[in-house]
This record gives C-alpha cells, structure tokens and sequence, in this order.
C-alpha cells in the first residue's frame, strides 16, 4: 500500500466498490481510489469473444439478458469499482429515425447519413421508453445483481461525436464532411445538435431512473476542435446537458486530445473531467481546479509493456493523484482489444492497495 499512495493514511472505514466510486465522483474521501475501465466488457475477455460466437454485437446490446451477462463479466474478473453497461452510443439513433449497423473492426457505418436542413428536419426527438426500451431494462437487471459492489455507470455518445457519426456515415480521421457543414452551414449544425442534446438529455435522465448511480457523456472526437469552434458549435449543449442533470446523479465527461480544451470543457459543467495521456493528471487538475473531479489516464498502450513499465506507470498516475479527493482512475482511452486480462486485474490490485490478495468488502 505504501508504495502505491497515500489512501492508507486516510483512515477511511472500508467501503464498497459502488460507494468508493460514487464518494470519489463526488470528490468526498475514499479509503482507496476507486477503479474501471473503458470498453472493460469488450473483446479482451475470452468470455466476451465467446458470447460474440454465438450472437451478434446488436443482438448483445438489445438482449437486457446478454448485455447485462456482458456488463458483468469485467466486474468478476477485475474487481473494478464500477460496471458500465454493455451498450453503444449509436443506440438511441435507431429510434431517431437513423437505421445503422456495427461492422466487425470498423465500427458504427449509416448507410443515409444525416447532411441536409431536410435532413435534420425528419429526426424524431425520442424518449428511451420507446427508443431504447432494453437500455433501461437492462440497467434495471444490473442495479439488482451488482448490490454494492460496484457503482453502475450509464453512458451516452456527446452531441458532437453523435454528430460526427450521423454526418460522416462512419468512422473517419479527420471527419472532413462533418466539419464542413459545421462551419459551411451553422444553421443545420446548430438544429441537428439541439435535437441531439435534447435526446441525450431524456436518453441519460432515463437511464439514471432506471438504475444509473452515475453517467458518462463520451466526447469521442472532441480533439478535432480548437477552442474558438469548441465555443460556438459544441460548449452550449454540452452545457445544457450537465445543466439538465444536475442534482440526479454524478456526470463524469471524457474527451481525447483536448488538452487545450480543458479550461473550456471544465466550464460545460459535468462534476468528473476524464483525460486521456496527452496531459498529466496534476497539471490538468491544477487547470481545472480541485474542486473538480478527474478521471484516468494511465496510457492506454503502456498496459501492452511488461509488467514494471506497467506498474511504474500505474504508480506514477496515483502520485500525480497524490491521494486528493476526485480522482477515479482509468485508462486515458478505452482498453485495446489485445490488451491481457491478467494485467488489467493486477492493475485495479496496484490501485487498491490490495496486492496481498485480500477481498475488498461488498464483494
Ligand atoms: O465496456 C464498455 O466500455 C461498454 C461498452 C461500450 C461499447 N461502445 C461497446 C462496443 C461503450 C462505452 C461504447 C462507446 C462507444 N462506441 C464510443 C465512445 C467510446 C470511445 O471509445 O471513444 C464510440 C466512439 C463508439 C462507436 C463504436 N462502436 C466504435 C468505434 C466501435 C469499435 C469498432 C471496432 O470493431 O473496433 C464500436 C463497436 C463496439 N462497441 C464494440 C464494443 C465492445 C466492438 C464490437 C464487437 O464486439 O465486435
């Protein structure tokens, strides 16, 4: 313990995986830092891959039985502190009016993708009951079989990065067609992102009814943007969704790459901001200011390394940390596909403080 951090010293009563991850969101004191990891239920786990055999990626997502066998699986194997559920940001897309498919290795492709005033003009602002019926029964399967064990997170795909999808078709480096219109026709930008604001509103308002004990809006792409576009085109309704939120359950923010977005995406209100390895954690939160919750940011391709380089990296995150209140740690990104179980395991070990092998209560 003593080499990880400080948490040791807190003389914090015990406390269980939902409680740690929710009492740090809140940046209130833990008796460890709490832990997960992105894309934690994906192909990683042999069990995952072994589910995927027999079902396809939608069918997973849309089966409340299948999504929740999916979301727990990480919690099993690598005692993180939070479950997220198996889910995909394209979801509430369908009951839009935006038909797409998961394509193995390419990800989300739309066949008629969303480029016109008329465009725009036909999405349905839909709520989750009758859009995304199996997200919220499914989170309500979870929040009985988790007990306290691990906090349940929901999740939804920001505006932008939604809008990135809807426009592009798929997935892109530069999203050249996306940025275009956002900067060649304001009008159309600014009606598609207000429809999709208000549906990721009512989208994460539901899940936290059924069951959410704390949500994260993925701002996928956000790195594209300076600050200037990031101000105009994106800040107000990322603004507007934490606003709608406050009060119902913590909001943790992720975005890659925004390094020189930070002070601004500190101003969209959400009460964690997740970085990713381009910045260190200490002069990010300094940025931000502590009264501010920060998640990450080991690097998500340094867990490949042997295990020191691992460690050293794992250690050097918590020591930046330096036990303050607000910090729930995490990959920078989500874990790659060929990343090894075993280490992810003997990582949220590290971070608890628990090497000895010694259960966490709750579990
Ligand atoms: O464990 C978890 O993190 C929960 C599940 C989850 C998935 N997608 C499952 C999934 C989450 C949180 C997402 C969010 C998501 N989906 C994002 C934001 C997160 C990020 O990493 O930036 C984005 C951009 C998407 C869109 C998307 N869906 C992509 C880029 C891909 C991957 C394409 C590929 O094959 O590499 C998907 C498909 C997807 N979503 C998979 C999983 C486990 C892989 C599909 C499979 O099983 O074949």
């Amino acid at each position: 313990m003593t080499d990880a951090h400080t948490a040791g010293d807190r003389a914090i009563p015990p406390m269980s995986g939902r409680a740690r991850l929710l009492a740090a969101a809140r940046r209130q004191p833990t008796d460890t830092t709490p832990v997960w990891f992105m894309r934690q239920a994906g192909r990683c786990l042999p069990e995952y891959r072994a589910l995927r055999e027999r079902h396809d990626f939608m069918t997973v997502a849309t089966t409340p039985e299948l999504a929740t066998q999916a979301t727990l699986m990480p919690v099993g194997r690598f005692g993180v502190d939070g479950a997220v559920l198996f889910a995909d940001i394209m979801l509430p897309l369908t009951g839009m009016g935006v038909p797409f498919e998961i394509r193995p290795n390419i990800g989300p492709v739309i066949a008629d993708p969303i480029r016109t005033a008329a465009d725009v003009a036909r999405l349905r602002v839909v709520d989750p009951e009758e859009g995304t019926p199996y997200v919220l029964a499914a989170l309500r399967l979870l929040r009985g079989e988790l007990g306290e064990r691990a906090a349940l997170l929901g999740f939804a795909g920001a505006p932008f990065t939604l809008a990135c999808y809807l426009i592009e078709g798929r997935s892109s480096r530069e999203y050249p067609l996306t940025k275009a219109l956002m900067y060649g026709a304001p009008d159309v930008w600014h009606a598609l992102m207000d429809t999709l604001t208000e549906v990721t509103i009512r989208y994460l308002r539901g899940q936290i009814g059924a069951g959410a004990d704390a949500v994260q809006l993925f701002d996928s792409w956000l790195g594209l943007l300076g600050p200037d576009a990031y101000a105009a085109f994106v800040l107000p309704y990322t603004t507007r969704i934490f606003a709608a939120l406050r009060g119902t359950a913590p909001t943790i923010h992720f975005s890659t790459g925004t390094a020189s977005l930070l002070d601004a995406i500190a101003s969209a209100g959400s009460d964690v901001i997740s970085l990713d390895w381009r910045v260190r954690l200490d002069d990010a939160w300094a940025r931000i200011g502590v009264h501010r919750g920060v998640q990450g940011n080991l690097d998500s391709t340094l867990v490949l390394a042997p295990w020191p380089a691992v460690a050293a990296g794992v250690k050097d995150v918590l020591a930046q940390a330096a036990g303050r209140p607000g910090h729930i740690f995490n990959l920078g990104h989500g874990i790659l596909p060929e990343t090894d179980p075993d280490v992810l395991a003997r990582i949220v070990g590290l971070v608890h403080g628990d090497l000895d092998g010694s259960p966490d209560p709750g579990r």
